[in-house]
């Protein structure tokens, strides 16, 4: 879900955007990361995370992130400092940067866990087919 944040300020000025735990995105952020200083053609991401949830911001440059639930994929533009792209758990993601030194900045749900990861394809479509035999 793309999430437009307010813009505070104008051209002369500069624009000033925010956001807040559990009042401008569903979770409490107890993580910031970011990634920058990237190629030009360079796609991170081929990963999905099984309780994480994020969200993720450009705020220098383009990038496109491309979300898979196991059943449908969807492609979102981040081009704009003010567009926050929420991010829930169990989404296979495939992030291309679009524009060189583009900066992607992410605020996570819970602390780093590699063992929340699922690194591979396969294995993402077997945990997704699990949890809904689980229902
Ligand atoms: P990873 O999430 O795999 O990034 P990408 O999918 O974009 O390649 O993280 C890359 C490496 O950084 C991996 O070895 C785990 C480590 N890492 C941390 O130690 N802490 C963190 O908060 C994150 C996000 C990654």
């Amino acid at each position: 879900m793309l999430i437009k944040l307010k813009k505070i300020g104008d051209e002369k000025k500069g624009y000033l955007s925010f956001f807040e735990s559990n009042k401008d995105i569903p979770f409490t952020i107890k993580r910031v990361y970011f990634i920058y200083n990237n190629s030009k053609k360079l796609k991170r991401g081929f990963h999905a995370h099984k309780k994480l949830k994020q969200t993720m911001w450009c705020p220098y440059g383009e990038i496109e992130i491309t979300l898979d639930n196991g059943k449908t994929k969807k492609t979102y533009k981040l081009k704009s400092p003010n567009e926050l792209l929420y991010v829930e758990e169990k989404q296979w993601r495939e992030i291309s940067w679009i524009k060189k030194d583009s900066v992607l900045c992410v605020a996570a749900s819970e602390y780093f866990d590699e063992k929340d990861y699922i690194r591979d394809y396969n294995q993402f479509i077997k945990y997704i087919k699990g949890k809904k035999n689980e229902n």
